[in-house]
């Protein structure tokens, strides 16, 4: 069962994932050559005490950090510590909070200075797969339209998409139902309805799609070495389209 929310829970949705998306943009501002992930976990830690919120991460099945920080070949889960950002990385941000009971979970791919022109395009074209996915999340559509329309859009633009990880239904917990696979034909699974909340959250790769995972049990990465771009938002399906939860420009 998809859980559907009410008014009330859409409201304290509204909320934590406007945390999450103030959190991501504040750290995203600080993601310049010499800084480590880790002191961008650090930032967020305090970002996420001072709205009152806790990480929806840490100790997520043991999981070390207060965000992810997946920088150029690492695709998600990168688990933040000495890694230092240079000029030209590519570094996905993922943050997730608890507030009031419910979860906020959103990433973007940062863009360390200027990059060369494909990785310029794969970031791009990522964030035009999630804009595409959004479009398509209106009250009828089958979860697959959402799957097609980020799959369709890496393959015309020539990237390949991450197989091994979802999208999520989110609510009282981080991963509810549906799962939001990245590909797949449209019009299959369940009909989305006004009041379920859906993490979306397509990753594009510039090589093959096949990833691995490093022996921190976490950090997952391409297999080719190649980079990989990250965007997610939490939407709310309402009666005229999806209601973006996590768009910048709040202050939290
Ligand atoms: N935020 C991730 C997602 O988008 C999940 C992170 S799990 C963690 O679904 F353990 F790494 F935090
Ligand atoms: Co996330
Ligand atoms: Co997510």
């Amino acid at each position: 069962m998809i859980p559907i929310k009410s008014p009330a829970d859409l409201d304290r949705m509204r909320r934590s994932n406007r945390i999450a998306a103030s959190v991501r943009d504040r750290i995203a501002a600080e993601t310049r050559p010499g800084v480590t992930t880790g002191d961008l976990d650090a930032l967020a830690a305090e970002l996420i005490r001072e709205y009152g919120a806790r990480s929806a991460f840490k100790g997520y099945r043991g999981y070390p950090g207060h965000i992810c920080a997946s920088v150029n070949e690492e695709v998600v889960h990168g688990v933040p510590g000495a890694r230092r950002i240079r000029m030209g990385d590519l570094v996905s941000l993922d943050v997730g909070v608890v507030f009031d009971g419910f979860v906020g979970d959103t990433a973007t791919t940062v863009m360390v200075g200027v990059s060369d022109v494909e990785a310029i395009r794969l970031v791009d074209v990522a964030r035009q797969a999630l804009e595409a996915a959004v479009a398509a999340a209106r009250p009828g559509a089958r979860v697959s339209d959402l799957s097609h329309a980020i799959e369709s859009t890496a393959k015309a633009a020539g990237f390949s998409v991450v197989r091994d990880f979802v999208g999520h239904g989110i609510g009282r917990a981080m991963h509810e139902e549906p799962q939001i696979p990245n590909f797949g034909a449209p019009g299959r699974g369940p009909t989305l309805r006004p009041g379920m909340t859906l993490a979306i959250e397509p990753m594009l790769n510039r090589g093959a799609g096949d990833v691995t995972v490093l022996g921190d049990g976490w950090t997952v990465v391409t297999r080719d070495g190649q980079p990989s771009a990250h965007f997610e938002h939490t939407v709310a399906v309402g009666e005229a389209g999806a209601e973006i939860l996590t768009e910048s420009g709040g202050d939290g």
